[in-house]
């Protein structure tokens, strides 16, 4: 390798970005993830004028907690860009965290990972983001996709396979064969309808009124895909505001009901499953009987959830063996392996 060429190499900064509903997390090419922090933007409105005060890790510790002038924005909450000027601000503020003040031999290239449900419109605009970012060249990347590269699934062979990546905001649903996506579909249901349905299964059964950041923690701590074998299970202290009397107070609720608050966006995601499995050619579902499925994304961490989904389709499950990092190392694989180069998209 000649100096100038080694050189290069060392002073490479590409990057893969997955640009999550709840969490991006960026992996630079050669050192793998770097970053990894929630989606979030906090914005300050003074005089009419807005500006970003925090982002990622310090933005999320403001949610349900800011002043009047301080807003916490999730600019990609629902899978689709809500806010796509706060989007722009967040991609460019986590890519110049990585980047730091380093000057580059040459500006890096950027692969970045969007939810198959993004119109036209919005992938232009994450593609002009990573540009005004500095990027010399951007690449965008199917999510489900980098999902099933992450998790190793045989996406360059003539072998059917199915990948679910249950995030935030979506739960996306995909056939993978030949390096293509031979059948996808996308709803609208994730962790944050799991904290919802926590949220509104306290407020009608104890009338306490809970914030989403707590759920969310009952949620990865207790949460469950099916009631405990007793019915019951471990029982958890709830702190909140009392509905009734407007003051603080705790309740106890068991995992057993925590199951039944579940049960509806849970229904939801075995239904986009059972959709997707209804609509693949013959051949491929064979396949998929061999292969079975495989959960990704920081929903398939749910207690039972891969169970659940084995007794419904009665086909086998596995949960990839890192699924918050999945999408963000399909995404760097992709840029690094030319074997991969096919799958990128550069409109
Ligand atoms: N242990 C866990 N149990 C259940 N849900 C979890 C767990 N860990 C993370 N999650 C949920 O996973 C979701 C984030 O997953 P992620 O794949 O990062 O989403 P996205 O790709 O949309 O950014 C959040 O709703 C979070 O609450
Ligand atoms: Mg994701």
């Amino acid at each position: 390798m000649s100096f100038l060429t080694s050189l290069f190499k060392f002073t490479s900064h590409d990057m893969a970005i997955d640009l999550g509903t709840a969490n991006t997390v960026v992996y630079v090419r050669g050192r793998g993830i770097v970053l990894n922090e929630p989606s979030v933007v906090a914005v300050e409105t003074l005089n009419g004028v807005k500006r970003v005060k925090a982002v990622g890790d310090d933005a999320k510790l403001m949610m349900g907690k800011t002043p009047d002038s301080i807003e916490a924005i999730r600019p990609l909450r629902d899978g689709v860009i809500a806010d796509i000027d706060i989007a722009e601000q967040m991609i460019k503020w986590f890519i110049s965290k990585v980047h730091g003040h380093r000057r580059f031999l040459r500006f890096p290239e950027i692969v970045i990972c969007v939810p198959s449900g993004s119109t036209s419109v919005e992938r232009r605009a994450i593609r002009d983001a990573a540009s005004n970012a500095g990027a010399s060249q951007v690449f965008l990347i199917e999510e489900p996709m980098a999902a099933a590269i992450g998790a190793d699934m045989p996406v360059t062979e003539p072998i059917g396979s199915m990948v679910v990546d249950i995030g935030g905001g979506t739960t996306e649903v995909a056939v993978l064969s030949l390096r293509g996506l031979a059948y996808t579909t996308s709803v609208r249901v994730g962790g944050d309808k799991m904290d919802e349905a926590i949220v509104s299964y306290v407020r009608r059964h104890h009338n306490l009124l809970i914030g989403e950041a707590t759920a969310e923690r009952i949620k990865k701590e207790y949460g469950i895909a099916q009631k405990p074998a007793d019915g019951v299970g471990a029982t958890i202290h709830i702190k909140g505001r009392d509905l009734v009397n407007g003051v603080p107070k705790e309740i106890a609720i068991n995992q057993g009901q925590i199951a039944d608050a579940l049960a509806e966006p849970i229904g939801t995601i075995v239904e986009g499953v059972r959709i997707a499995l209804e609509n693949t050619a013959p051949e491929l579902a064979a396949d998929i009987v061999d292969q079975g499925i495989v959960l990704t994304g920081g929903g398939a961490l749910l207690k039972g959830l891969d169970e659940e989904l084995r007794d419904e389709t009665g086909l086998p499950v596995t949960v990839a063996e890192d699924p918050l990092t999945c999408v963000a190392i399909g995404t760097g694989r992709a840029m690094e392996d030319p074997v991969f180069r096919g799958v990128l998209q550069t409109a």
